[in-house]
């Protein structure tokens, strides 16, 4: 027997400002043609004046609480992943926790930029799995909007903001493959890499909030091997084969990295769930964000074998394969 991580709902929230790619190009030297080129975007949400990375998540959750037919104080455990948190202190999460009403249990943050969600998914599965939590709310919230540099044409034409949120249960399976829940997690990480992707702002460092910084093309590079590293350690772990995954729900960064991760898995396209032409990079949001899509309108379906993966600053990265 073992104690599995089992989805029991999810949600998402997405701000109701649309941003295209022509209203971009309006302001900064780009075009539409280049943005969708390159990287398959086509439009990206902004949180409104005032609207905080809490709010996103506080919407997304209480949708995946309903989706789920539970309320906030059924929860043991709150992991909200952001590096875009309200403020420097306290976690987002514990707002998230007070709106949702619930009084007990525990609430706080990770950072693991985009692969925020795979580390948060990862840490309230081993809750799980060790008795210390029985339930646990999941949330990948950001407001990228608010880091970044509105003049530079290299960074700020790729990220949006969002919400979405996952209900785990603690269930009994066998231990095999063929159980519901979820089945492995692998997180990875190199500070070696910093300076390819990070925020030039900081309480310790410049007491400012600082602006995003990319090296684009650096990090497409390590993308690309550092997915495939975190992939195949789920399939090795799992005794699987690519053909039996019925989704890829990548980490929507690029639409070339995530075809490439379709191609080298020999998934046809219709099993990838794309969202990066609507919502464009919402880091730690975009896997929740993907899955609640796809789960919503009926793609992903009990039994169903899901594979999320992510990359993001740090560097840091990380699959998780599950069982819907
Ligand atoms: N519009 C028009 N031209 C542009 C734009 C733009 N928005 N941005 C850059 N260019 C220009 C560049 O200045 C450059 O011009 P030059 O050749 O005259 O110098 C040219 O386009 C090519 O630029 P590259 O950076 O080489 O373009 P590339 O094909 O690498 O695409 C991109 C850039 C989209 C950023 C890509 O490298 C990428 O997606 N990288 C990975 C990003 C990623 O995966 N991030 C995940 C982690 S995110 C996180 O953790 C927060």
């Amino acid at each position: 027997m073992a104690t599995r991580s089992i989805v029991a709902g999810c949600g998402a929230y997405l701000p109701s400002r649309i941003l295209g790619n022509a209203d971009l190009a309006k302001k900064l030297e780009t075009s539409d043609e280049w943005i969708v080129q390159r990287t398959g975007i086509r439009e990206r949400r902004i949180a409104a004046d005032g609207e905080m990375t809490s709010d996103l998540a506080i919407r997304s959750a209480a949708a995946a609480l309903k989706n789920a037919g539970l309320s906030g104080n059924d929860i043991d455990l709150i992991v909200v992943a952001t590096s875009t948190p309200d403020e420097t202190f306290p976690a987002t999460a514990t707002r998230v926790q007070a709106a949702l009403g619930m009084t007990r249990g525990v609430a706080f943050d990770v950072q693991a930029v985009c692969s925020g969600f795979v580390f948060a998914l990862a840490v309230a599965d081993n809750f799980i799995k060790v008795g210390q939590a029985r339930t646990a709310l999941v949330i990948g919230a950001e407001t990228f909007s608010r880091i970044l540099d509105w003049t530079d044409r290299t960074t700020c034409v790729l990220f949006g903001d969002g919400a979405g949120a996952v209900v785990l249960v603690a269930g009994e399976g066998s231990g095999s493959k063929d159980d519901r829940g979820i089945l492995s997690t692998h997180i990875f990480s190199d500070g070696r890499y910093h300076d390819a992707l990070y925020v030039d702002g900081g309480p310790s460092s410049t007491m400012t909030t600082g602006h995003l910084k990319m090296e684009g093309r650096e990090v497409f590079r390590h993308a690309v091997v550092r997915l495939a590293e975190a992939v195949d350690a789920a399939i090795a772990a799992n005794g699987i084969t690519a053909a039996e995954i019925d989704w890829l729900v990548p980490h929507q960064a690029n639409r070339r990295i995530i075809d490439g991760m379709g191609h080298r898995l020999g998934l046809p396209p219709e099993k990838v769930v794309l969202t990066i032409d609507r919502h464009a990079n919402t880091s730690a949001a975009s896997i929740p964000l993907a899955m609640a899509e796809a789960a919503g309108d009926g793609r992903i379906r009990p039994g169903h074998l899901v594979l999320l993966e992510a990359m993001g600053g740090g560097f840091t990265w990380g699959s998780a394969l599950l069982r819907w």
